[in-house]
């Protein structure tokens, strides 16, 4: 063992302090873990629980956010803490996923709407603070690389939140989405399509491309923490979590990342291989003990 530590140290080169090379050799590097909760509700507080301590250790976080249906228990549940036992949001950041191109921020089916009505307007948060890409920008690709600006002027993202798609997507990343993307537009898929038309009240009307975070820029958040619920997510999740690395599954990609929390409910964990082992973790780490 010594060997192979005197070996780390000499082989870094000159310019590498010990710390930095001490630190590199203890990895504290997690990878995915995956947290199975026995229903939507006990999984969906424990990612407002995990939320909130984030937020009450560092109040300046810069927090990821994410819509859709199975966000919308996360953030009445975190409208829930902040009447109740004062979440503070006031020094806050967010920057959100996605929006769609095309759509006003007043329109009731853009992000921006979801997220004043889910959350935004309940919570003490400084509207200036909350950000979302304009999907109605004459200009989409500057507004991309105005949003990825404003992410790095923030100092980066320090916890996102991420739901899943039924073909595998995060934020708005279809198959075949470069994993070193960065925010752009893009394509709606088929499966994307048919999953959110029905939330309009006419479906021919949803918009066909959007404005997304890319996989590059999701994988830099300090932390990822995806919540995924139901029986019609188990396959995508099974295939994201243990399955190979692919841009057909951008949600595969999380298993690049440093530190991603996935946590499901029974019915989503259904297809997973592993489930013994990730049950056991949740029961012994000590990292969950306040969680359990
Ligand atoms: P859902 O969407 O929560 O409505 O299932 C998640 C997603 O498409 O990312």
């Amino acid at each position: 063992m010594l060997d192979t530590f005197n070996e780390q140290i000499m082989c870094f080169p000159p310019d590498h302090s010990f710390s930095f090379s001490f630190g590199r050799w203890l990895d504290t590097t997690l990878g995915v873990e995956l947290i199975i909760r026995p229903d939507r509700q006990s999984a969906s507080q424990l990612v407002a629980r995990i939320v909130a301590n984030e937020l009450r250790i560092n109040p300046r976080l810069v927090l990821g956010l994410a819509t859709g249906g199975t966000m919308e228990s996360v953030y009445a549940l975190l409208v829930k803490e902040h009447r109740e036992s004062k979440l503070d949001f006031s020094q806050c950041q967010t920057f959100n996923l996605d929006e769609y191109v095309g759509l006003a921020a007043s329109d009731k089916n853009s992000y921006h709407q979801f997220m004043y009505e889910h959350l935004f307007s309940h919570v003490n948060i400084d509207l200036r603070n909350t950000h979302l890409p304009s999907g109605l920008s004459p200009d989409l690709e500057g507004e991309c690389q105005r949003y990825e600006g404003m992410i790095l002027e923030a100092g980066g993202i320090d916890l996102q939140l991420l739901g899943i798609g039924k073909a595998g997507h995060i934020g708005f990343n279809e198959p075949l989405s470069a994993l070193r993307s960065r925010t752009r537009v893009k394509a709606l898929a088929p499966t994307t399509i048919k999953q959110n038309a029905p939330l309009f009240d006419d479906p021919a009307k949803m918009p066909r491309r959007a404005i997304t975070m890319g996989v590059g820029t999701i994988l830099e958040a300090r932390r990822c923490l995806l919540l995924a619920t139901g029986a019609a997510k188990a396959d995508i999740i099974a295939q994201a979590v243990e399955g190979p690395i692919t841009s057909m599954v951008t949600a595969s990609a999380l298993q690049l990342h440093p530190r991603c929390t996935v946590i499901v409910d029974e019915d989503a964990s259904r297809k997973l291989k592993e489930k013994e082992y990730y049950r056991w973790i949740f029961e012994n780490e000590p990292e969950w003990e306040s969680y359990r």
